[in-house]
């Protein structure tokens, strides 16, 4: 089975399968049809298998003329038909990881689309996790679910873990341009995906087992929370000191070596870092022991939202204004510069305080034409507002969540009254900074 696999994966006969075509796996059908492997997407959520297979994308950096072009030229096929998981050599799954209420990791998609896969499992088959997880999710969860099919792992069939890198909005890298760390439960599963990987990735980063690649970009997502932490709560504290910190970052950042810029926000979003350190405490605890590091990153980054209403009351009450009653525009709820995902945006605990406090609040985010449904949020119906000279002018306070690149912050600066920036994204503003609070 080993060597038939490994053939049909040389000679780039292998059917490759995504399941979950979201944020991850439709730039992975993308790596693979670039490298000429013939793709098949597999989605529960039929309104996006029908917008695919009417050729047109949902992703921002996936136009609509590529999705034609693979749809045409027989390199993707979308379906929410999960018998045909059986017509893929080699199923890759990117399905979500989220928390559940109690701030647990939940993985039942990973559950329920092994049991997809089980279903059709046939010998020669690669499956390969790529959703971020705590370790051991793929050897004791995935693995004991597709065993049930009666088929044997490392003989019948093989399971691989490699965990997804994208970074949505950074036009520097594809995931074709990002190397990949591969891990297999055994060598025959390895050098698989190992093999498969090396055609469709710049470079691939072969590690022991499953398990270290699970803890690696647990690693990854962990650093980047506990840094983000780092600087905001000195954004804090330097704010107190009248230092402004991102002309700190920007000083320290001119050391060539030992030093990572990371910069101060009004929370955490998307849907890793303020999510994946957590599946690490959540397995500590089953050791006895406490990720400190993860638990005061959590409580300084969730308390973040708090500390930047406190600075908009304070902004409010310099022109004799209480939060009850302001107009009150949020610029920017997806989660971060120049993306349209709101996931676990803090922009949505930003309206929900304001709301709550009897803000009038308005919103605008060019790429966020109607605010969604959120998961921890009651959201309501709102639409995206230009931002006209006259509307700027109506506020009492502008708010800067999310730095994009198609607001204008001069006339952002111009034609307010407040600005309140969380972002540092009107450094270059040179009109009107009296009306600059950052927070
Ligand atoms: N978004 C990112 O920037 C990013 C980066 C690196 C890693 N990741 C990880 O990749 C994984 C996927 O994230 P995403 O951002 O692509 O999520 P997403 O929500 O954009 O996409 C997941 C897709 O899976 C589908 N799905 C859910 N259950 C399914 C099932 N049983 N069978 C088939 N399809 C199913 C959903 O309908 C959805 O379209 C997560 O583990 C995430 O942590 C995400």
């Amino acid at each position: 089975m080993h060597q038939k696999l490994l053939q049909l994966i040389d000679s780039k006969q292998a059917k490759v399968g995504v399941v979950g075509l979201g944020y991850v796996g439709l730039p992975l059908i993308r790596a693979f049809a670039n490298a000429g492997f013939k793709t098949i997407g597999y989605d529960v959520d039929q309104t996006k298998v029908k917008k695919l297979l009417a050729g047109e994308s949902y992703i921002a950096h996936i136009p609509d003329t590529w999705i034609k072009e693979w749809i045409a030229g027989k390199t993707f096929e979308p379906t929410a038909d999960m018998a045909r998981l059986k017509e893929a050599d080699a199923i890759l799954i990117c399905v979500p990881t989220p928390l559940n209420d109690s701030r647990d990791p939940d993985v039942s998609y990973i559950e329920s689309t092994g049991r997809f896969i089980a279903k059709t499992l046939r010998p020669g088959q690669l499956v390969v996790l790529e959703s971020t997880t705590y370790p051991g999710t793929t050897r004791d969860v995935l693995v004991p679910i597709l065993n049930a099919s009666g088929l044997t792992v490392g003989k019948d069939f093989f399971v691989a873990y490699s965990p997804e890198r994208e970074d949505p909005g950074n036009p520097n890298y594809t995931a074709s341009g990002i190397p990949k760390v591969v891990g297999g439960i055994d060598q025959a599963s390895f050098e698989l995906a190992h093999k498969l990987y090396s055609f469709a990735v710049v470079k691939t980063v072969p590690v022991s087992n499953c398990e270290v690649a699970e803890a690696c970009k647990i690693l990854e997502n962990t650093y980047r929370a506990v840094n983000i932490a780092l600087v905001n709560e000195l954004k804090i504290l330097f704010d107190r000191m009248g230092i402004d910190v991102w002309e700190v970052i920007d000083a320290a950042k001119t050391k060539p070596f030992g030093f990572q810029a990371f910069y101060p926000g009004p929370g955490l979003g998307g849907h890793c870092i303020p999510i994946d350190p957590f599946y690490l405490s959540w397995l500590a605890r089953k050791y006895q022991l406490t990720t400190r590091f993860i638990e005061v990153a959590g409580e300084i980054n969730i308390g973040m939202p708090m500390y930047v209403v406190n600075k908009v009351a304070d902004a409010l009450n310099d022109i004799g204004k209480p939060i009850r009653d302001s107009n009150i525009c949020i610029l920017g709820m997806a989660y971060k510069k120049d993306v349209d995902d709101p996931r676990e945006s803090p922009s949505f605990e930003l309206l929900e305080i304001l709301l709550a406090r009897g803000a009038n609040v308005t919103y605008s985010d060019p790429h966020i034409p109607k605010l969604p449904k959120m998961r921890h949020h009651d959201v309501p119906e709102m639409s995206s507002r230009d931002l006209t000279p006259d509307f700027l002018g109506s506020q009492d306070c502008l708010l800067i969540a999310t730095d994009h690149t198609a607001f204008d912050y001069e006339s952002i600066v111009k034609h307010g009254r407040i600005v309140v920036d969380t972002r540092n994204a009107t450094k270059l503003v040179k009109q009107g900074r009296e009306k600059i609070r950052k927070a």
